[in-house]
C-alpha cells in the first residue's frame, strides 16, 4: 500500500450490507492531463488543499486530484493526513513489472500514496489504442494492488448521432468490468464522459446526462444486483464548470464529477467540489 495512509471510506465498511445502508460518495476529480511541470502542479496542489479544508466538510464530499504520475508522490505528501482528499494516477500498465519502457505498474503508483487510478479515458482509448480487453486486466492490476479504479467510459458524436447510444456505453462496461466479483464492483468508481463534451465547452444537458447515468446504473444493477448498483458513485464528465456543476449534481444518479479544464484553476475545482458536497 501506499504511504498514504488515510483510507477511502469504503474501506470502513465490512461488507456489503453495511454498505448498502450508507448514501453514494459525492466525488469530484480533477485531471489534470498531460498539464502542469512539477513545480506548477505543486503550487496547485497548495492552492487546493487549503481551500478545500476551510470550506468542504469531509464527509459531504470527496476530491481526487489526478496529476501526471511524476506529481503524485509530491502531492500525496502534501495532502498528508488531510481528510477527504486523495490523489489518482492517470493511467497504469497492466503488468507488474518488467522491460516496459516509460511504463508504471499499479505496484508502483500504490507506492506513491496514491488511492485512485482514471482507467481508459477516451484520450488514452484513442491516441494509446487501449482495448477493452486491456482495460479490463488495468481493473485487475489496480485493484489487486489497492488502488481504485476510476473506470471511464464514453460514446463519440458519430455514435451519439448514428447508433443506440446507450447500448454502446453499456457494452463498455460489461466488456471490461463485469468479469469483477460483487465485493470488487462495491469499490468502483464510473465515469460517464461523452468524447463530444470533452474539452469542447458544450456539455451534455443535465437531462441527457441523467439519462445515461440511469440507464448504466440499471445495467449495473442487472449484472451486480441493485445494492452494489446503489453504491457504486457514477460521475459525469465533459466541461464541467462551477456554472453548471450544480444543475449537473441535481440528477438523481449523478454522483459528482471528472474534470479536466476547470480542475487547473483552484478556484473553479474548489467550487465544483463545493457544488458536490450541497448537492
Ligand atoms: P474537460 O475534460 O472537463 O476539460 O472537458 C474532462 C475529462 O476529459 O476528463
Amino acid at each position: 500500500m501506499g504511504i498514504h495512509c488515510i483510507l477511502p471510506t469504503f474501506d470502513l465498511f465490512t461488507n456489503e450490507k453495511d454498505k448498502s445502508l450508507m448514501a453514494r460518495q459525492k466525488i469530484v476529480a480533477g485531471n489534470w492531463k498531460m498539464n502542469k511541470t512539477y513545480q506548477q502542479g505543486l503550487e496547485l496542489a497548495s492552492e487546493v488543499l487549503p481551500m478545500l479544508k476551510d470550506e468542504v466538510l469531509p464527509s459531504q464530499a470527496t476530491a481526487i486530484l489526478g496529476t501526471p504520475a511524476i506529481h503524485l508522490a509530491a502531492v500525496a505528501k502534501l495532502i498528508g493526513s488531510q481528510a477527504g482528499v486523495y490523489v489518482a494516477a492517470q493511467n497504469c500498465h497492466d503488468l507488474g513489472q518488467g522491460a516496459y519502457t516509460g511504463e508504471h505498474s499499479a505496484d508502483m503508483i500504490a507506492s506513491t500514496g496514491a488511492a485512485y487510478v482514471i482507467l481508459g479515458h477516451s484520450e488514452r482509448r484513442q491516441y494509446n489504442h487501449e482495448t477493452e480487453g486491456l482495460l479490463a486486466k488495468k481493473v485487475d492490476a489496480a485493484f489487486a494492488n489497492g488502488l481504485i479504479p476510476i473506470f471511464c467510459c464514453g460514446e463519440s458524436l458519430e455514435t451519439r448521432e448514428h447508433a443506440d447510444y446507450i447500448s454502446f456505453v453499456k457494452a463498455q462496461l460489461s466488456a471490461s468490468l463485469f468479469h469483477l466479483s460483487k465485493d470488487l464492483a462495491l469499490k468502483l468508481v464510473i465515469a460517464y464522459e461523452p468524447i463530444w463534451a470533452i474539452g469542447t465547452g458544450k456539455t451534455a444537458s443535465d437531462e441527457q446526462a441523467q439519462e445515461m447515468h440511469a440507464a448504466l446504473r440499471q445495467h449495473l444493477a442487472g449484472h451486480f444486483g441493485q445494492n452494489v448498483a446503489d453504491i457504486i458513485p457514477i460521475l459525469y464528465g465533459g466541461s464541467v464548470k462551477p456554472s453548471n456543476a450544480a444543475g449537473l449534481f441535481g440528477q438523481a444518479d449523478i454522483d459528482g464529477a471528472l474534470v479536466g479544464g476547470a480542475s487547473l484553476q483552484s478556484r473553479d475545482f474548489v467550487n465544483i467540489v463545493k457544488a458536490a458536497a450541497q448537492a
